[in-house]
């Protein structure tokens, strides 16, 4: 990290830029902003300024003075490529996310153990009949990924009576989770477990990292991925389903967003689609994140948010 950095001009990219241009002039005035268009930046641009922020990164980036990017986002994978190899530090939004996404996750999990599908259709026929009413508190839940939204998710459903088991390459302190564990020791966790929710995020080790045989330990579990869609193979989930490894799928993210519209996970009766919206980008967090990032750099620290872009998280 540039030892003493102190950003000075920054680019604000997409939709959003000109109302974050009005909260940054308030939140952090010593930083002076414009606003641009996502794609290649102008050469006035490029030797103007020392950071940017969007969702994307500008083809000429390397051309530039910028010595940060900060994504309005919590995943980097669509960035990290581009980024390798560059003098530039990237740091990244999480702020309400991991909440976000545990409401989410808990929603879900509470439709499907109230049998609120089932409800809504016996209702449609004026069927009075009662299912076995929701046990949350016997019930738990494996969570891939131990990560800023992993301990979200295990958070919000420890709230409702859940256990929350996090799974990730090296297992460790339990933290947010009632137990952590490293993937090669989940077995039996996901063979007990009720729920499976995979929030991991897309590098090359979890790529396709739900798979067959992973899937193959569940007994019926739901399956909620809020991580990234490449994460699983989806002939394997569409196999597990029929088998009924997994009972229901629910799914925020897929390896092409958006979903074709052919696609059979549109209409499989076990799996429930949501067009990638669990975990929205707040501006106030952006702002916040960006002032916790500049904080940093101008005390010397490298920012809390900081991404190891080798690493792709
Ligand atoms: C959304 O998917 C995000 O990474 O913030």
């Amino acid at each position: 990290m540039p030892s003493a950095f102190t950003p000075r001009r920054m680019l604000l990219a997409g939709r959003d830029a000109a109302d974050l241009a009005a909260d940054l002039a308030d939140a952090l005035p010593e930083l002076d902003t414009r606003t641009v268009k996502h794609g290649p930046l102008s050469p006035e641009d490029a030797a103007w300024a020392d950071g940017y922020t969007g969702f994307t990164v500008p083809p000429n980036l390397a051309d530039s003075s910028i010595r940060w990017v900060h994504l309005p986002m919590a995943g980097v994978d669509r960035v990290v490529e581009e980024l390798a190899g560059q003098d530039v530090v990237l740091t990244r939004t999480v702020g309400s996310m991991p909440h976000a996404i545990g409401t989410y996750v808990l929603a879900h999990l509470l439709a499907e153990a109230w049998h609120l599908r089932e409800y809504a259709a016996l209702q449609s026929r004026a069927e009075w009949q009662p299912l076995p009413s929701a046990r949350v508190a016997a019930r738990s839940v494996v969570v891939l990924g131990t990560g800023h939204i992993g301990a979200g998710v295990a958070r919000v459903l420890r709230g409702a009576g859940y256990r929350a088991v996090g799974v990730n390459t090296h297992g460790g302190e339990a933290g947010d989770f009632d137990d952590v564990v490293a993937l090669a020791d989940a077995g039996p966790h996901l063979t007990a477990c009720d729920a499976l929710v995979n929030a991991l995020p897309l590098t090359a080790a979890t790529r396709g990292l739900v798979d067959a045989e992973l899937l193959d330990r569940l007994d019926g579990a739901v399956v909620v991925n809020v991580g990234r869609g490449a994460t699983t193979d989806p002939d394997d989930l569409r196999a597990a389903l029929d088998s009924g490894r997994v009972r229901h799928a629910v799914l925020d993210v897929f390896e092409t967003e958006p979903l074709p519209a052919t696609d059979w996970r549109w209409t499989h009766p076990a799996v429930t689609v949501t067009p990638h919206v669990s975990g929205p980008t707040e501006r106030e967090d952006v702002v916040a994140a960006i002032v916790e990032a500049y904080e940093a750099f101008t005390s010397g620290r490298r920012p809390p948010l900081a991404v190891t872009v080798d690493r792709g998280y």
